[in-house]
């Protein structure tokens, strides 16, 4: 059993305030998704790929279609009725999203396409004028190409060095490595809170303890993370926190940067255009205040929207009882797993939340994802963005189950049947 240290501390992004959830019901929950009712060949859906992406709960689709119904605008430029319908919207959904992280203030949100841009807007904006050859960046081993190739791209033009702390075989951050290698060239920790490839929980307030106790900054990929736990940007004390909206039951194509804002002060524009601007002239341009320094063109207004609904979705279900569900969920799916013979499980850290990565013997990750699929079960397949994790690991891919907050026992009674199918195939 692997989730005994699972606990709510051990899962938790340290909310403070916590409002007592009204009672969990999974099947109220389903209802409110409408795309949960269909079947996939000839059967129910059982949707297991929630790492790669959330369903959306009708609040969102309704939340969207009003938009473009009631108040299509672009925003912050008309004095007409419906560009300040659309603006109010726009800048409630950021004050949603900065209640949601517990953030200081609106000005520490920056709206981005995904977390790769966020990690990006970082590592131009705020590495790249810092770092001098022989500076370090540090990671771990457990990041999504996202935490890697964009450290990796701004190292190589400033002649930095990429570290990586190092996980144990059961995808467990090496703590006491982490810190050794923290030291006077290290510029900023880039570290994922949630491992997508094996559902590690990482201990980021005693990461962000140690760096800051060097005088380091430490930015956070909560790209899986802030859909499994309630996330407090100021108790875990992270400088940088970047989500992605269409994990957290909202739309494709809007991500959060928080940034504390002495930071964000300082870093110059990552792109340049529209809206980013305080005045221009061919000789030279200034800068608009936070967060509008950073949002450049036109924004994603209706995907800040419809992750504004998101957000008072899931902060009207309650942290209390998603990590509750989620951890029995994970704690059943590990047993029906386990009892699945040739199943072996890939990514056992004690601290971990709603994946099951796994290999079956003899039978490639592809082929298991296929089969399944025939029996309605979506699964992912593959490195999942993740290859240096499978490189440490030894496998060349795996097949991962992710669960949200409106999958139950019953679906994962469905994988492992259909599990068994597969071996019933190949035997
Ligand atoms: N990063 C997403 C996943 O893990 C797409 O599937």
């Amino acid at each position: 059993m692997t989730t005994g240290a699972g606990t709510r501390e051990a899962v938790s992004g340290l909310r403070t305030e916590r409002t007592a959830p009204p009672a969990f019901d999974v099947q109220k929950i389903r209802n409110d998704f409408p795309i949960l009712r269909r079947r996939v060949h000839g059967h129910p859906l059982v949707y297991l790929d929630n790492a790669a992406t959330t369903q959306k709960p009708q609040a969102v689709i309704d939340a969207l279609t009003r938009y473009y119904t009631e108040s299509n605008a672009n925003v912050h430029r008309g004095v007409h009725h419906l560009s300040e319908v659309a603006t109010i919207a726009y800048d409630a959904a950021r004050t949603t999203v900065r209640t949601f992280f517990n953030a200081a203030s609106d000005r520490e949100i920056v709206f981005t396409r995904n977390a790769t841009e966020s990690i990006n807007l970082v590592a131009n904006a705020f590495a790249r004028p810092l770092l001098q050859a022989g500076d370090e960046i540090l990671i771990s081993a457990m990041e999504h190409h996202s935490n890697i190739v964009p450290w990796q791209l701004v190292c190589a033009e400033r002649g930095a060095r990429l570290r990586v702390a190092p996980m144990d075989d059961r995808g467990e951050l090496i703590l006491d490595a982490f810190a050794a290698l923290l030291n006077e060239r290290t510029c900023l920790v880039a570290i994922t809170h949630m491992s997508n490839a094996l559902g590690t929980v990482n201990p980021i307030a005693d990461i962000v303890r140690l760096a800051h106790a060097a005088d380091i900054p430490v930015l956070v990929d909560g790209s899986q993370a802030a859909y499994h736990m309630a996330v407090d940007v100021q108790a875990l004390g992270v400088d940088f926190y970047a989500a992605t909206g269409h994990k957290i039951y909202g739309p494709t194509g809007i991500g959060v940067l928080y940034g504390r804002e002495a930071l964000l002060e300082k870093m110059p524009p990552f792109l340049g255009g529209g809206d980013m601007i305080a005045s221009v002239t061919f000789e030279r341009s200034t800068w608009n205040v936070l967060p509008y320094k950073f949002e450049a063109g036109t924004p994603h207004i209706e995907g800040a929207i419809g992750l504004g609904a998101a957000i008072e979705y899931v902060s009207g279900v309650g942290f209390d009882a998603i990590v509750d569900h989620e951890r029995d969920l994970l704690e059943y799916g590990t047993r029906v797993l386990e009892a699945v013979p040739g199943v072996r499980l890939v990514g056992t850290a004690p601290a971990k939340a709603s994946i099951l990565s796994f290999v079956m013997d003899g039978i490639h990750p592809h082929d298991v994802g296929t089969i399944v699929d025939r029996e309605g079960v979506a699964i992912r397949t593959g490195h999942h963005c993740a290859q240096p994790v499978m490189d440490r690991l030894g496998v060349p891919a795996t097949a991962r189950a992710s669960m949200a907050m409106y999958n139950t026992r019953e679906e994962l009674d469905a994988l492992g049947t259909a599990l068994r199918k597969v071996q019933g195939i190949f035997a």
